[in-house]
């Protein structure tokens, strides 16, 4: 890698970067360099034109007719097997359903159900807070149920004959660190217990391979890396070996065996329709079908060695043009340990945050004092990484985040 502190380094980077084409694939706003597509991803060119079409052609004009005549009624599989490629699963094992938050509620309560014997749900102190409370909705709800929580670097041995699920995110929404999830799904099946991953901080911007893991279960978010636009629906995946075997609590009747038989009985689909609830939200899968569209052509190995190279870059980058600035990387070190986010500890943390997006830079905030800066390889470049850390440097320099306009704490931080 060249020098770090060096534009032009940072250009001739660009210019060999295998990925550079994807970029022209996004909608973004001319001299924002967008830090935060894992929060909310970019909107694909091709979005606007999927769902005009959907809007204009599918359901103006053909009105009804397009369950069947454009494919709406399947689009959940369709999109589903679409992610599973990219998460090492077969096509039938992922399905597009619902949010993170419902999927977690679903494949939560049917493992908890498989393993009735053991009433621990086993998950670290610090996880997403939706991941946290809906583990805690469903021990409230099924009788004589727990959870648990213990931190990373003792959950292995936590694992014990009472651990009906292993609930984990696989990289941390605020700090990137990410999991090993091979070992601590076999640590889990080792002692008998299911493993219930969180991807929404992974799909899209690093392979993760449920197949190649022996993965029971695992939701993720389709509008973080999978750039599916604002609220797009979820994703789920049930190992095959599984489907069967398991049961939604929402036995919504897209989940039916035959929804349009009408019967009074429910009797789930074989396979992983079953997970199904109610009628798929069509416009947003038009949406997210072509944010996934994007990766047709993008190999694994690519997308990892942009997310490495950029964060490693930024971080080098950062600890020399902004060290006694008051920032501490909390983010692993060791880019094999973390996922593609970089968050760094700050003393006025939020303010910082609004005046680098007044100045076209975007991260995020994360309570109580992380900035928190995501590397989209498909859109971001080694250029923009300068200009960041450049634009961050004069902040920084300047003070000029210290205004009290930028500490009032807008709804959404
Ligand atoms: C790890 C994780 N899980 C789940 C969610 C969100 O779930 P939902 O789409 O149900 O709001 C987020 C959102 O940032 C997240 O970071």
């Amino acid at each position: 890698m060249g020098d770090p502190l060096d534009r032009d380094a940072a250009l001739a980077l660009d210019m060999a970067d295998p990925l550079r084409a994807k970029r022209a694939q996004f909608a973004l706003p001319e001299g924002v360099v967008y830090m935060n597509g894992n929060s909310l991803g970019a909107a694909p060119v091709a979005a606007a034109s999927g769902m005009d079409r959907a809007v204009c052609v599918e359901w103006a004009r053909d009105l009804i007719g397009s369950w069947n005549l454009h494919g709406w009624i399947r689009a959940p599989q369709r999109v589903g097997a679409s992610i599973a490629r990219l998460i090492g699963a077969a096509p039938d094992e992922v399905v597009v359903a619902d949010t993170t938050s419902v999927n977690l509620f679903k494949l939560l309560v049917a493992a908890c159900t498989h393993r009735s014997g053991r009433s621990t749900i086993l998950t670290e102190p610090g996880n997403f807070p939706t991941d946290l409370y809906i583990a805690q909705g469903v021990a409230a709800t099924l009788p004589g149920r727990t959870v648990r929580t213990v931190t990373a670097d003792r959950l292995s041995e936590a694992i014990d004959d009472d651990t009906a699920v292993v609930l984990l995110t696989h990289v941390h929404y605020r700090t990137g660190a990410m999991h090993d999830m091979a070992a601590i799904t076999a640590a889990a099946h080792a002692r008998g217990a299911l493993v219930l991953w969180d991807l929404s901080h992974s799909v899209g911007a690093l392979p993760v391979d449920m197949n190649g893991c022996d993965v029971d279960l695992a939701v993720g978010c389709g509008y973080k890396y999978l750039n599916g636009g604002p609220g797009a629906p979820a994703f789920l995946y049930v190992a095959k070996r599984l489907q069967d075997q398991l049961a939604s609590p929402l036995s919504g009747w897209m989940g039916h065996g035959t929804p349009f038989a009408f019967d009074d009985d429910y009797v789930p689909a074989q396979g992983i329709s079953r997970f199904l609830c109610g009628t798929p939200p069509v416009l947003g899968l038009a949406a997210l079908e072509a944010g996934v569209a994007v990766f047709d052509d993008v190999s694994p190995a690519d997308l990892l060695a942009k997310s490495r190279a950029l964060s490693d870059h930024f971080i080098e980058m950062v600890e020399a043009r902004c060290a006694g600035q008051g920032l501490t990387l909390i983010s692993p070190r060791d880019a094999s340990r973390r996922g593609s986010h970089v968050s760094f500890a700050h003393a006025d943390a939020y303010a910082l945050c609004q005046a680098l997006i007044a100045r076209g830079v975007v991260g995020d905030f994360r309570a109580p004092d992380a900035i928190r800066f995501g590397f989209t390889p498909l859109y971001l470049g080694f250029e923009d990484i300068w200009r960041a850390v450049d634009t961050l440097a004069t902040v920084l320099e300047e003070r000029a985040w210290d205004r009290q306009d930028y500490k009032v704490r807008a709804a959404v931080t």
